[in-house]
C-alpha cells in the first residue's frame, strides 16, 4: 500500500536522467502497491524539484517528458493508495517540508498523531499545501533541522516522535548526495549497486540495477549515499548486523511475458508456481521443513491452531483447516486478521498461531501475530516475501517460493499458500506421529503430481474463457462448495468482485437452503465445485443434490467436476473438468478455472485487471 523509491549515484560531470529513471522504473514496478497519484523529486541546482501527478503513473511520465535531466544525483519517488485526502496533484508525494520548501518526503503508512502536529507547525509558521497526514513529517523533519545535527539525526528524532506506521523518505537541498530514510510497522529494503544504492518499499524497486538487498529492521533510520549505507536505531545507536541476501529472482519475472496482464501471466505460472513450494521437501521418505526453524518439542506441545490471514489468504487457512485437522487432529480455527485481535481471543503457550500472508507486510496479520506472540502462543510465518516484516516477526517463517506477484488479485500466491499449509499439515503429522511414514510419503507423491495435473487445468483453459466472455454482461454470480470446495467458492467469488466489479457470493452449499436459495431465480448463473466421487463420506451426493435443487429453481449450473464423474451430467449446464486427485489437493484444482473465469470476464470488460480500483496489494494500514 503505497510504494516508495529512493536512489542515491554519483556525481557526474554532466546532466543525467538516471536519479529521474530509477524513480520510474521503481515506481511502474511498485505501482500494483497503489495507482491514485505518483510523484518524484530531485535536488537540482541546489533545489528541491517535485514532479507529482494525481491518477496513473503514465500521467507523471507525460509530465516529466523532456524533464527527466538533472544535475543532481538523488531521487525519492512515490506511488500512492489514498488514505488522508483525496487522491489529487496536491495531496500526491513528495512533500516539500520547511519554510523554504528545502526538502522533499514520501511516506507509506498512518501517522496517527498528525492533527496535533499540524496544528503545533501551523501554529510556528510552517506552510501546509495538502490533506495528508504525510506532510506533518515533512515539517516536522524541516524544524528538527533547524533544532541542528544533520539530515540523518533530524529523520531520528522525527522519527522517534511520530505514533503509527510510516516508511519515510527524505532528501534534503543542502545534503546533495543523501537520501535519509526511517521505519516503524511499514516495509523498507535497501538495493546495493555498483557505486550506487537504491530504497524501495519491496525489492522489485531495484530488481532492474541489483540482485543484492539489505534489510532494515523495525524502528531504525538509513542514510544512503552512493557509496555508503548506514543504518542506525531510533535511540542513535549503529546497527552493524543487518542481513543481507540475494535477491532469488531477476527482474524478467517482474515483467508480463507476453501475456496481456499480469494475472494471467501469474496463472498459468502456477504449475512451476507449486512446484517450486513443494521443491526439495522429500528426503529419503522424511519431509523436510529446514528453513522453519522451530523446536519440534514445541509442535509437539500444541494443543490448538490459529491461522490468522485476511482475503485470499484467510481462504487458503480455510483449506489448511480441512488438512490439518483431517492429519493432525488438533483442534484448528480460522480467523480474519483484523477480527482476532479485538476479540480477546484464548491464546495460550500451546496455541500455534498460523499466520498466512503472500507479502509479509499486511497490518491486520502483523498486528494479530504481535497480539500472539504477547499471550504466550508460537506463530508460524507462510509468506512468499522474503525479508518483510511478517516472517521476521514471526517465530519460525515458511517461504512460498512463488515469485513475485505482481497482479493486485492474488492467484499463484493462493496456490502456494495452500501448497505451503499441506506441507505444514504433513510436517505436524511427522512430528507428532499422527501419520505413518509410508502414510506421508504416499500423500506427498499425490501431492508431487499437482504440478502436472495444475498444467493440464491450464491446457485446456478455452472453454472458461469461451464462457467468460459469453457472460460479460453479468451482474451476479453465485459460488457453491463443500469441504475444501466451500473455500474453493469463497476465492472465486473474492476473485470475480475484485477485478470484475461483479456482485458475487461463495457459499457453503449445505447453506443454500437455509437462506441463500432465495436469491436464485431463472438464469442465475451459479458455479458448483463437486468434490470427487471416490472420496469419504457422502460428499460428493450432497453437493450433486445442491446442483439439482438451484438448478429446479432455473438456476444455469456451471459445474466444475473431476474427470470421469458422470454423474453431475443430468444437471450440468456446463461441466469443467479437473484432473482426479485427492479430495483435499482438489483445492489446489478447482480455483483455477475460476481465476481464469474473473480474469478473462474482466478483460472482456475491458478493465485493469491488475490494478483493480480502490485496491492495493499490500495493504500496511489497519
Ligand atoms: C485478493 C488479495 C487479498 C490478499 C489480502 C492479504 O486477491 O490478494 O485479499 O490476499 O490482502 O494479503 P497478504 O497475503 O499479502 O497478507
Amino acid at each position: 500500500m503505497c510504494g516508495i523509491v529512493g536512489y542515491a549515484g554519483p556525481s557526474a560531470a554532466a546532466a543525467s536522467s538516471r536519479p529521474v529513471d530509477v524513480a520510474l522504473q521503481g515506481l511502474a514496478r511498485l505501482e500494483y502497491r497503489g495507482y491514485d497519484s505518483a510523484g518524484v523529486a530531485v535536488i537540482d541546482e541546489g533545489a528541491v524539484r517535485l514532479t507529482k501527478r494525481a491518477g496513473k503513473l503514465a500521467n507523471l511520465r507525460e509530465a516529466l517528458d523532456g524533464a527527466a535531466q538533472t544535475t543532481g544525483r538523488v531521487s525519492i519517488a512515490h506511488t500512492r493508495w489514498a488514505t488522508h485526502g483525496a487522491p489529487t496533484d496536491l495531496n500526491a508525494h513528495p512533500h516539500l517540508g520547511g519554510r523554504d520548501g528545502e526538502l522533499a518526503v514520501v511516506h507509506n503508512g498512518i501517522i496517527e498523531n498528525f492533527a496535533s502536529l499540524r496544528a503545533e507547525l501551523e501554529g510556528q509558521g510552517f506552510p501546509f499545501l495538502s490533506e495528508t497526514d504525510s506532510e506533518a513529517a515533512a515539517h516536522l523533519l524541516a524544524r528538527e533541522m533547524e533544532a541542528g545535527g544533520d539530515l540523518t539525526e533530524a529523520m531520528r528524532r522525527t522519527a522517534a516522535s511520530l505514533d503509527g506506521a510510516f516508511t519515510l523518505l527524505a532528501v534534503h537541498r543542502d545534503a546533495p548526495g543523501t537520501v535519509v530514510a526511517a521505519r516503524r510497522n511499514s516495509p523498507l529494503v535497501v538495493g546495493l549497486g555498483e557505486g550506487e544504492n537504491f530504497l524501495g518499499s519491496d525489492v522489485a524497486a531495484f530488481v532492474d540495477s541489483t540482485q543484492e538487498a539489505l534489510e532494515i529492521g523495525q524502528d531504525q533510520v538509513v542514510t544512503v549515499t552512493a557509496d555508503d549505507v548506514r543504518i542506525i536505531g531510533f535511540d542513535g545507536h549503529e546497527i552493524t548486523d543487518a542481513t543481507r541476501y540475494t535477491i532469488e529472482w531477476d527482474a524478467a519475472a517482474a515483467q508480463k511475458g507476453g501475456y496481456d496482464s499480469f494475472m494471467a501471466k501469474e496463472i498459468h505460472e502456477q504449475a512451476s508456481a507449486v512446484a517450486d513450494t513443494l521443491r526439495g521437501r522429500l528426503e529419503n521418505g522424511t519431509l523436510r521443513l529446514d528453513e522453519m526453524d522451530i523446536d519440534p518439542a514445541v509442535l509437539r506441545s500444541i494443543d490448538k491452531i490459529v491461522v490468522v490471514a485476511c482475503g485470499t489468504a484467510a481462504n487458503a487457512g480455510e483449506v489448511a483447516k480441512y488438512a490439518i485437522e483431517h492429519w493432525c487432529r488438533i483442534p484448528t480455527e480460522v480467523e480474519l486478521a483484523h477480527e482476532f485481535r479485538y476479540r480477546d481471543p484464548v491464546v495460550t503457550e500451546k496455541t500455534l498461531v498460523v499466520a498466512i500472508s503472500q507479502s509479509g507486510e499486511t497490518m491486520d496479520t502483523l498486528m494479530a501475530v504481535r497480539h500472539a506472540r504477547e499471550q504466550g502462543a508460537k506463530v508460524i510465518a507462510l509468506c512468499n516475501t522474503r525479508g518483510s516484516t511478517i516472517p521476521r516477526e514471526a517465530d519460525a517463517a515458511l517461504y512460498l517460493h512463488v515469485g513475485p506477484e505482481i497482479a493486485v488479485a492474488s492467484t499463484k500466491a493462493y496456490l502456494g499458500q495452500i501448497a505451503a499449509c499441506y506441507l505444514l499439515g504433513l510436517f505436524l503429522a511427522q512430528v507428532r506421529g499422527n501419520l505413518y511414514p509410508d502414510e506421508i510419503a504416499a500423500l506427498m507423491e499425490d501431492l508431487a503430481q499437482i504440478p502436472d495435473q495444475i498444467q493440464q487445468v491450464l491446457d485446456s483453459s478455452a472453454q472458461v474463457e469461451r464462457l467468460a466472455r459469453d457472460m460479460e454482461a453479468a451482474t451476479s454470480v453465485l459460488f457453491l462448495g463443500r469441504h475444501v470446495g466451500y473455500p474453493t467458492a469463497m476465492e472465486g467469488a473474492l476473485k470475480l468482485k475484485e477485478i470484475a466489479y461483479i456482485h458475487a457470493e461463495g457459499f457453503a452449499a449445505g447453506e443454500l437452503k437455509h437462506g441463500p436459495i432465495a436469491l436464485v431465480e431463472e438464469g442465475q448463473p451459479v458455479f458448483v465445485i463437486v468434490p470427487s466421487p471416490n472420496g469419504r463420506h457422502s460428499l460428493h451426493s450432497k453437493v450433486v443434490s445442491n446442483i439439482q435443487e438451484v438448478r429446479a429453481r432455473g438456476a444455469r449450473t456451471l459445474v466444475i467436476a473431476e474427470d470421469g464423474d458422470d454423474a453431475v451430467l443430468p444437471y450440468a449446464d456446463e461441466v469443467i473438468r479437473v484432473p482426479a486427485t485427492r479430495t483435499l489437493f482438489a483445492a489446489l484444482l478447482t480455483v483455477i478455472p475460476l481465476q481464469i473465469f474473473a480474469c478473462e470476464l474482466a478483460t472482456a470488460k475491458g478493465l485493469d485487471v491488475d490494478q483493480p480500483r480502490n485496491l492495493a496489494k499490500s495493504v500496511t494500514v489497519e
